[in-house]
This record gives structure tokens, sequence and C-alpha cells, in this order.
């Protein structure tokens, strides 16, 4: 079975999640490449191993850059620290006042606040920066690539954090706002509301893309193996939860067997797993990568991998 839907024009955002190492970085770059011979995408990656520049064999950072030998393909690693570090810097003084306005701490407390993180906020920072890409339109598919399942959910549970703090932040500032209109009789909103407003909205534009099944989806990678099987169903499980439903999974790794004892016995090891797979998600579509003798790096192997993951060819076990 190939990967389907993915040229669909509505579907724009496509993230890949599973555990380490079962091909989600060589899965996200193949499926990049495919959709760049008619649309113009970008590969993100939010994996703070900087997998994507190892696999193409090209620095990638914190900036868009063309893939080499590529005509439609750039590709960008974001640095969730960075991306962070960059919007304290610039709220720095809004969150002190939120502070000093809605609190009794005194200097010493606040500046310790202020060193506490808001949880989920870095993710959400990545995120933000994904979405602004999808809302500024330049590219017409973006495909990313995560770091093992505990990110990518992470990074799909964390608008929801981040708007629990904003929920309790905007309360602290109803009182606030209560004092001053009974001091003064009105109350203008300042900077520190605006950045308040300005986070409820980063949350919710991430939000509506993220549940929306047309313009998202959400591809699960795993291998036939005991430890894989049992994350990719926690994985499964814990993006029901937030009502995103995957509608196929890539099986990596199959032990395609030319009968040596080796292969024999790596196979018969996977078949259990394999017809488990089967079973567990019969209502998703399965496709099956062979395991490549060579690692997946650099185009070439990318695009051996791709013609597995587009081309619909008969099945390996499932
Ligand atoms: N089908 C495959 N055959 C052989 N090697 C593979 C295959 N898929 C992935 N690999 C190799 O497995 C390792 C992990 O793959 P990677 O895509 O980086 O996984 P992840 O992003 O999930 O950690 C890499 O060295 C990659 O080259
Ligand atoms: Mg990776």
């Amino acid at each position: 079975m190939a990967l389907k839907g993915l040229e669909n024009n509505d579907l724009k955002l496509i993230i890949f999640g599973g555990k380490g190492g079962v091909g989600k970085t060589s899965c996200a770059l193949a499926t990049a490449l495919e959709l760049s011979k008619k649309f113009k995408t970008l590969i993100i990656s939010t994996d703070p191993a900087h997998s994507v520049s190892d696999c193409l064999e090209q620095q990638i950072g914190f900036k868009v850059v063309k893939v080499d030998h590529t005509t439609n393909l750039s590709a960008i690693e974001i640095v969730a620290d960075e991306a962070l570090s960059e919007f304290k810097k610039e709220h720095l003084a809004e969150f002190r006042k939120l502070f000093e306005t809605s609190t009794n701490l005194d200097n010493q407390d606040i500046d310790e606040m202020l060193t506490l993180s808001i949880p989920g906020i870095d993710e959400v920072m990545s995120f933000k920066a994904i979405v602004d890409f999808i809302e500024e339109g330049y590219y017409e598919k973006y495909v990313v690539d995560t770091a093992p399942t505990g990110h990518a959910l992470r990074l799909i549970a964390s608008p929801k954090l981040v708007d629990d703090w904003i929920k309790v932040a905007t309360r602290m500032r109803w009182k606030y706002r209560y004092m001053i209109t009974s001091f003064s009789g009105s109350y203008q909103p300042d900077e520190v509301d605006n950045l308040l407003l300005s986070l409820k909205k980063t949350v919710k534009r991430i939000e509506n893309i993220l549940r929306d099944n047309d313009k998202c989806e959400f591809i699960p990678v795993c291998i036939p193996e005991k430890m894989a099987m049992a994350e990719t169903n926690r994985l499964l499980t814990d993006l029901a939860k937030s009502e995103i439903v995957p509608r196929q999974i890539i099986v990596n790794n199959v032990m395609v067997s030319d009968g040596c004892d080796f292969c024999a016995t790596r196979l018969a090891g996977q078949l259990p797993y394999l017809l488990e797979i089967k079973r567990t998600f019969s209502n998703l579509n399965l496709v099956e990568l062979p395991m490549f003798a060579e690692e997946v790096k650099g185009l070439k192997t990318l695009h051996k991998l791709k013609s597995f993951l587009f081309n619909e060819t008969s099945p390996l076990y499932i």
C-alpha cells in the first residue's frame, strides 16, 4: 500500500511522529521530496537532534534554506529554545507588569517567577513558527519531522497547557482591572492585556489547524517490534484524546527475506507484530517499508524510500 491523500489541496500540514529511531525523519523527508514534485514544500524539523541536516547531508538551521539538488523543496530546523528566548526577550516588560500589578510578590519573587517557564510555552512557540509559515502561505505543503513520541505529544498537548496558564493570568488581571475601575471609573486595556490576548489567539490558531482533519494529518511511524508497538498504541490513544485521528500508518524496517538464516530469523521475529499491526490498525491505511541494507542518508536513498512510500506495490506481509 502507498501513502494516500497527501496531494489533496486542502491538506497543508503533515506531521510525522513515533518512537525514536523508527524512521520519522527518513519518511518525512521522502514525503517532502515526493510532494515537492508538484507543490512548493517546506520540511520543518522540531527535533533538537538536527537529524534533517544529517539525513540530507546539508547544514540546515533556524532559517529557511533551499534543499540542494531539488527544485521546490526548502527546509528549516526550528530551535524551540531560541524561539522561546526571542519571545521572552520581546515580552519581558509585559510579564513583569503582569506580576507587579496582579500579585503581592516583591521584586525578588518576580525576578524568580520570570525565570520560570510557562508549561508548554516552548512547544507553542515552535508551533507558532509553523502556523506563521502556513498563514504566510508561501509554501503549499508543510511537512513536520518531530522528535520522539513524547515530544510529538507534548507538541500537541502544549496549546491546552498554555491556555490553562492564560486563564489563570487573565483571572489575576480581572482583580487588577476591578480595582482600577473602582478607583478611576474606567479601564483601558494595556500591553499586558494585549499580550494575553495575542497569546490566546496564537493558541487558537494552533488548535484550529491541529484539529482540522482536512488541513492537518498526523502520520505515525512504527516498526514491527514489541517496544515500538507499545509506544504506537500509546501514541494513538493520546492522539485520540486530542481528537486527532490518523488515516494511515507507516510500518518501517520490514524484513524482506531471501531465505538466508539471518533474514528468515529476523522475519520470524517480526511476523507476530506484523499480524498484530494488521489486527489492531485494520481501520488505517497500512504502508509497509522494507528494511534496506544501507542506511537512509542523502537524496539517493531518500528517493528509493520515496518510491516505496508512494508507488502502489503489492503488500510485503500485511
Ligand atoms: N527502511 C530503512 N532501512 C534501513 N535503514 C533505515 C530505514 N529507515 C530508517 N533507517 C535508518 O534508521 C535510522 C533511524 O531513522 P530516522 O529516520 O532517523 O528515525 P527517527 O527520525 O524516527 O529517529 C537512520 O540511521 C536511518 O538511516
Ligand atoms: Mg528523527
